[in-house]
């Protein structure tokens, strides 16, 4: 009996608290099963809280969606691309993206009860610090760009990669959240009309809420559907944690896209002279140029680069983290 638990057990490995809680029987959860905390995050049509599951005592972030203003701002598909990308980024059991236990829902609200990331998310640290030094920039964009690896070879794209959706967990490593905007792509070089689409005014406007800061020429222009989007907000991200601020601002929308479209951006005195050479590789307008779109699997130009020098990628996960000074 013993050693067949063990062979349940993958080999010999210890029982944890996930494996035991994936071992009992499947009812479906609902609210009384959680203790509900702080708000730890609030999107256009959500709220995350902390929350606490009874039965295991763990902390958990909880996406609570109302039904009814979900709705009402039409934003159905993006609820099922966060929960669609989720589930198959969940059961790859990649420790780079929260994962979603489960979710339920009663008659006003869908919950979505995901793992949470006790530090919070990356912004706060780049603004705190002003900027990152080498050794933080390439881990901290080393950990994102294992991160895209993985999705991109699962044939999703993230579309809204942003400082604010690199959360940190217990350990500061990375865990990459929020694929409302997420596309899963049937062929690498699909064309999603529903983004830009002249006959969906709304969702045209609503893809865009909040910082379009990070969004690529491509997405702004041609409705082309690429993984090589998320390389450039990988782009922008680097620039960012090594300036300080993101390349392209504006105050005005419209300012801002001519910029991105003009490629006008400047790189400030003292910029890392590698870093600045592989962010001008990784922001090209033309995203079938840009550093990694050539390379399968993984991005091993990417990898190479004399920024990354000496840098495990493969051991990232389990390296101590730089501290944040
Ligand atoms: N804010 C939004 N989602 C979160 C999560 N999973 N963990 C911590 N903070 C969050």
């Amino acid at each position: 009996q013993t050693s067949q638990v063990v062979q349940v057990n993958g080999g010999g490995q210890s029982l944890t608290a996930d494996k035991i809680v994936n071992m009992m029987p499947v009812t479906k959860r609902n609210p009384r099963d959680y203790i509900f905390g702080k708000v730890i995050g609030e999107g256009s049509y959500s709220t995350v809280y902390l929350a606490k599951d009874i039965h295991t005592n763990r902390e958990h972030a909880i996406k609570v969606c109302e039904k009814q203003q979900i709705i009402r701002e039409k934003k159905r598909e993006q609820v099922r691309r966060e929960k669609d990308a989720l589930n198959i980024l969940s059961n790859s059991g990649s420790s780079l993206f929260v994962k979603l236990y489960c979710t339920f829902q009663d008659a006003e609200r869908l919950y979505f009860v995901m793992s949470y990331a006790k530090n919070g998310d990356l912004l706060p640290y780049i603004n705190k610090v002003g900027s990152f030094d080498a050794a933080c920039t390439r881990f901290y964009s080393g950990e994102i760009l294992r991160a895209l690896e993985h999705l991109h070879d699962l044939n999703i794209m993230h579309r809204d990669l942003k400082p604010e959706n690199i959360l940190l967990d217990h350990n500061m490593h990375i865990k990459v959240a929020d694929f409302g905007c997420s596309k899963i792509l049937e062929q690498p070089d699909a064309v999603d009309k529903s983004i830009l689409d002249e006959n969906n005014p709304r969702q045209r406007s609503n893809s865009f809420v909040g910082t379009a800061q990070y969004v690529s020429p491509e997405l702004l222009t041609e409705k082309t559907i690429s993984p090589s989007s998320d390389l450039w907000a990988l782009g922008c991200i680097i620039y960012q944690m090594i300036a300080g601020l993101p390349p392209f601002r504006s105050r005005s929308e419209y300012m801002l896209f001519k910029k991105i479209l003009n490629l006008d951006y400047v790189y400030p005195d003292g910029f890392n002279a590698d870093a600045k050479d592989l962010v001008q590789k990784l922001l090209v307008l033309d995203p079938n140029e840009r550093l990694g779109t050539k390379d399968d699997q993984r991005y091993t130009s990417i990898r190479s680069h004399p920024f990354y020098n000496g840098l495990d990628f493969d051991t990232l996960h389990v390296t101590n983290p730089p501290p944040i000074y």
